[in-house]
């Protein structure tokens, strides 16, 4: 079997095809079968087979809030059942494990502001050893879903706008669940989701239906799955939506001939909660035993929840609707993930491991560094921050200064409140000595305050119910009766800190020209306090950059920073161009922006190398030339100039993240090949034309030194 594909092992070949050959009927529609203890518990299911594998949640919206943890002894208990099953074929335990288990680390918007995948990986490895102690041996996790629109509640758990940044990040975060070897016990088997073009949800309303052409389905929404694939992901989840009329659920040409065909891929696809019933809402099954022959002959091989292959399968057989073939080979997929998985050989959970392994001060302390790494500095005028001793009565105000579990943001189930500080407390525990905090969670009580105060840090945003799984917002500004509280504080004249915790962009355009300094900590988990606290009073820096474009108001969007020149664009001269006539036409921070508390100068521009030759090698040199050590995130963008189809006017290529002390230089070089400028046409294609390419070394996506080159 040559083969260089990470799911394909001759042992577990040969294991899970003899394995088939003694299977009966039943026991192969039960493979496809996840199910769950909601309401009752049907052990005989488990006990003849007829359930492949159990998802540990409370719900439909597990995400929205915490539901009880999995633990190993009932995971063993359940085991046990399916080994008095004639096959013994091992359960595989899922639950949405998605950034973090008990210690919970910043939501994945977050995470991808630190541009640092190796942290992302990380935390992954973290949290798979923690849910695993418990007996979990599935996440349904990264979510690689490319968001170009805020408004809706899932842009928190993905990577933001920019395909090259959300290929690394789904990498990443594979390679840290599954690790090396997803047999290890202390691994968890990934799964990409949700396949695809969930995003594109009309309205930013999620599980709504969307259209995508060709070139952007191939360009922008598919590489991070694809990265997942190459990573060695055990196995996908199709999505919620109707992508251009076809439920994601139901659709053949991306569940099988690109994914397997062209990909290569030899895990298995489950479906997402109820999502092959719900192809009967989609009005593409008139019942469950057309919904579960539809999605079955498309790709899915696991049906969550709905049990309609459970209850249709064999009907669907019978009719000859599904054959045994298609039959064999989703078993196949799902065998081979759980041989691989190692539960074959380790079916269950050391009952001492989670004592050992969950909240371990050192995956504490990765938190903190890490939601430090996320936080992006937005405005900091007269370098106010970070603050030092010449403010001696600083104020910490506003509706979340108490935030305990608010800081673990969304779908973070088995985050626990109590395990978090309290902000405030978190902050008074980082403040300098001599540096007086008080707090006020009302804002009558702000204002008074205020007014004895040298400086005063409003700490606002969203609550995590207003942000993941169906928590789409019409209105991207603060949160209700926020803007209020910071004019009010803001009229009193003292500096003003803004502290924003939230899961999307928000459009701060006002509070921006209010406050002194902004600093955008997202939900940043269980050790945010201590982290914001680290960042304000200058233990760290913030080391954030960020990986989704934020407008100034909910009109503009969708608004991202790859997007085509038009025939009259913003730059073009007169008022022939694409505007609008009450907001300026450019974001309120541009995809990539990012301070820190010190400044970088970016000189010489240089190529080398030719094309044609196999690469060119583009470098520049970054000067650290402010008072402090600082950390950098180079940028590396490309634009097509003349080509068949309207090209971005920039393309994300590459970034580095250097570390420079005060004064230092460092030429930091990105190599182009020729297949890094190719794009797909409007009939599938993919191309790469000659012609002019622009390229910059960037802070961001809207400046940095422009060089140019003809392929
Ligand atoms: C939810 C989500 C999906 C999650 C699944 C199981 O509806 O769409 O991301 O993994 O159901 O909780």
């Amino acid at each position: 079997m040559p083969s260089n594909n990470p799911l394909l092992k001759p042992e577990t070949e040969e294991h899970i095809h003899h394995l088939l050959s003694k299977m009966t009927v039943d026991e192969k529609i039960g493979q496809t079968n996840q199910y769950m203890a909601r309401g009752f518990f049907d052990a005989d299911l488990i006990r003849k087979g007829l359930a492949g594998s159990l998802i540990n949640a409370s719900g439909a919206l597990t995400g929205q809030g915490t539901s009880r943890s999995s633990s190993a002894d009932v995971c063993n208990d359940i085991q046990k059942l399916a080994f008095e099953s004639r096959l013994k074929i091992p359960q595989l335990f899922g639950r949405d494990v998605i950034h973090g288990y008990r210690t919970v680390f910043p939501i994945p918007l977050a995470q991808a502001a630190s541009w640092n995948p190796d942290l992302a990986r990380q935390a992954a490895s973290i949290a798979a050893r923690e849910a695993t102690s418990d007996g979990i041996k599935w996440t349904f996790a990264p979510m690689v879903d490319i968001a170009r629109d805020p408004r809706w509640g899932r842009v928190a758990e993905g990577a933001g706008e920019d395909t090259y940044l959300g290929c690394q990040m789904a990498a990443a975060v594979v390679q840290g669940f599954q690790g090396e070897c997803m047999s290890n016990p202390e691994n968890l088997v990934a799964c990409a989701k949700h396949y695809v073009g969930y995003g594109v949800a009309e309205g930013g309303r999620d599980y709504d239906g969307g259209e995508l052409s060709e070139p952007t389905l191939r360009d922008v929404y598919l590489p991070p799955f694809h990265a997942a694939v190459d990573a060695g992901v055990g196995t996908l989840m199709s999505a919620f939506l109707d992508l251009n009329g076809v439920p994601a659920t139901a659709n053949r040409r991306l569940l099988t001939d690109v994914l397997r065909g062209e990909w290569g891929f030899k895990g298995f696809v489950v479906s997402d909660w109820e999502s092959v019933h719900e192809l009967i809402n989609h009005g593409v099954a008139a019942d469950d035993g057309e919904a579960a022959a539809l999605a079955f002959h498309a790709g899915v091989d696991m049906d969550m929840i709905s049990q309609a292959y459970l209850n249709h399968m064999a009907a669907n057989l019978d009719s000859g609707k599904v054959s045994m073939d298609e039959l064999d080979e989703a078993v196949l997929r799902i065998l081979r993930i759980k041989h691989l998985a190692g539960l074959f050989e380790n079916p269950f959970t050391d009952l001492n491991r989670s004592n050992r392994d969950i909240l371990m001060p050192s995956s504490r302390e990765f938190a903190r560094h890490f939601a430090r790494e996320c936080m992006v500095l937005l405005k900091n005028q007269d370098d106010i921050l970070p603050l030092t001793d010449a403010f001696k009565n600083i104020l910490v105000a506003g509706p979340l200064v108490h935030a305990q579990g608010e800081m673990l943001g969304t779908w973070a189930p088995d985050g626990r409140p109590a395990d978090v500080t309290p902000l405030s407390e978190a902050l008074k525990a980082a403040a300098p000595a001599g540096v007086q905090l008080r707090f006020a969670a009302h804002v009558d009580r702000a204002i008074e305050a205020a007014h004895a105060s040298d400086l005063i840090v409003l700490v606002m945003g969203e609550h995590p119910r207003r942000s993941g799984e169906n928590a789409n917002v019409t209105d991207l500004g603060l949160p209700p009766g926020q803007a209020e509280w910071v004019d009010a504080i803001c009229a009193i004249g003292k500096p003003v800190v803004l502290v924003v915790l939230a899961g999307r962009p928000l459009a701060i355009t006002r509070q921006v020209q209010q406050a002194h300094a902004v600093l955008y900590a997202w939900h940043p988990g269980i050790e945010g306090g201590g982290a914001l606290g680290d960042v304000l009073f200058g233990k760290a820096s913030p080391g954030g950059r960020l990986p989704i474009t934020f407008p100034r108001a909910t009109g503009q969007v969708p608004i991202y920073y790859n997007h085509k020149n038009t025939g009259r664009p913003i730059t073009a001269d007169g008022d022939f161009k694409t505007r609008y006539v009450d907001c300026p036409s450019a974001p309120l921070f541009p995809f990539g922006y990012g301070l820190t508390y010190t400044y970088f100068a970016y000189a010489n521009l240089s190529s080398r190398g030719e094309m044609n030759n196999g690469s060119i090698q583009f470098s520049a040199e970054i000067t650290n030339c402010g008072p402090r050590p600082g950390a950098e995130v180079v940028q590396f963008y490309t634009r097509d100039v003349t080509a068949s189809l309207a090209r971005p006017i920039r393309e994300l290529k590459g970034f580095q993240r250097i570390t420079l002390q005060p004064g230092e230089t460092r030429k930091v070089t990105f190599s182009l090949h020729r297949e890094d400028l190719a794009f797909t046409i409007s009939d599938g294609r993919k191309v790469c034309e000659p012609g002019i390419f622009h390229v910059w070394i960037a802070p961001n996506s809207s400046s940095g030194l422009q060089g140019q080159f003809i392929l």
